[in-house]
């Protein structure tokens, strides 16, 4: 059990400095801004910290950040993503994943 406390912190570490590389930018050019599925992406993968661009995974990855992501929000005793914008911001993710 400690064991796997500290490899889920070595790991975190590593892609918080990943996260670090990308984020001194001064704008981004996301796919379909202008989309209604882009406002749903900024509205709930905005609040810790920049929307990391959807081809930051390939689409098979994004699912387990997406739920990683939900567990962030738990343990800070903020408001779970809904249900209805997960399925949205997944299939916005996907569609412009890496690879794509
Ligand atoms: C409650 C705060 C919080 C919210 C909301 C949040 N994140 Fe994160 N995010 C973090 C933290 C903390 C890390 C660094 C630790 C980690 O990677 O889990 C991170 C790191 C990341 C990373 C870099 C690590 C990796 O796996 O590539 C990505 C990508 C990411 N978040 C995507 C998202 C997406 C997509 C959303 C919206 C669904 C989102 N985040 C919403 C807290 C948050």
């Amino acid at each position: 059990m400690r064991g796997a406390a500290f490899f889920f912190v070595g790991v975190a570490a590593l892609e918080l400095a990943a996260c670090d590389a990308s984020s001194n930018r001064t704008h981004t050019d996301y796919p379909d801004e202008q989309s209604e599925a882009f406002n749903v992406y900024a509205r709930n993968c905005s609040e810790c910290h920049a929307p990391p661009l959807p081809s930051a995974h390939p689409a098979e990855e994004w699912p387990n950040v997406i739920a990683r992501m939900q567990q962030h929000l738990v343990h800070r005793s903020m408001a779970p993503i809904a249900v209805a914008d997960i399925l949205v911001l997944r299939e916005y993710l996907e569609t412009h994943a890496a690879g794509k």
